[in-house]
């Protein structure tokens, strides 16, 4: 469970109902996974349909995803999208996040990739795959900065990064912490400033998922 005080629940709650509808094939996404005892770690709803309007946005074709659990903003994603490739470690998420994909009715339109991200991000570059106009970096936070370098072979000018948990409850600031997911996100957003492809900004959220936030970068 996130910490989060019943203010920022009640106006997630609220925004959600009244703007932003989550249909029952998302709900039972969210749910298959509480059920099968997966961390709650998938996107809020609001924030779900922020990553659908991003990918609207800037006419997103392909979509490329690291971090896949149950779906759910995969799900998102393939409403937006003509494709969505998504990596996911774990063999039984993977599983659970195809179930979930079918019921959605997008699963034609969703390759899920089992094993590191790593390892499936270097076969797509192996394999020049065609360029991604979107990419959501939500896996496991030390890889980001490798995550980033693979997203830049995969990508074109124009296309989009978006990568979530850069604020964990403001440990970000914290220049000595030893904890990897922290340094992971630092050493990203550094790579990110100091790199001239691209133009970026982040921003901090709170709500049902607590504090948190996300980096949001323009390929040039
Ligand atoms: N994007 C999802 C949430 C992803 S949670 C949503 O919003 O609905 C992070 C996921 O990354 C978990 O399912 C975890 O198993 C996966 N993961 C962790 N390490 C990974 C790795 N090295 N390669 C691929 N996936 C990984
Ligand atoms: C964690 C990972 C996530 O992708 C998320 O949205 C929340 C928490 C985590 O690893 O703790
Ligand atoms: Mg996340």
């Amino acid at each position: 469970m996130y910490e989060s005080t019943e203010q920022w629940r009640a106006v997630d709650d609220y925004f959600v109902a009244t703007l932003v509808g989550e249909d029952a094939a998302l709900a039972q996404a969210r749910r298959s996974s509480r059920d099968a005892g997966l961390p709650d770690h998938e996107v809020a709803p609001n924030q779900g349909a922020l990553l659908s309007l991003l990918a609207r946005m800037c006419r997103a074709r392909r979509v490329l995803e690291i971090g896949t659990l149950g779906g759910y903003s995969t799900i998102w994603l393939a409403r937006a999208a003509e494709h969505v490739t998504t990596l996911e470690a774990d063999a039984e998420y993977a599983r659970l996040a195809r179930r979930n994909l079918e019921h959605a009715g997008v699963a034609d339109r969703v390759d899920v990739i089992v094993g590191a991200a790593a390892d499936g991000l270097d076969e797509l570059i192996a394999r020049r795959a065609e360029p991604y106009d979107l990419v959501f970096i939500d896996a496991d936070k030390p890889n980001n900065p490798r995550y980033l370098e693979a997203s830049l072979r995969l990508t074109r000018s124009g296309s989009v990064i978006v990568a979530d948990n850069v604020v964990r409850d403001g440990a970000v600031t914290d220049p000595g912490s030893t904890d990897e997911r922290v340094r992971g996100v630092r050493r990203f957003l550094e790579q990110v400033a100091a790199d001239p492809r691209l133009d970026a900004t982040a921003l901090q959220t709170v709500g049902s998922k607590g504090w948190d936030g996300f980096a949001l970068a323009l390929v040039r």
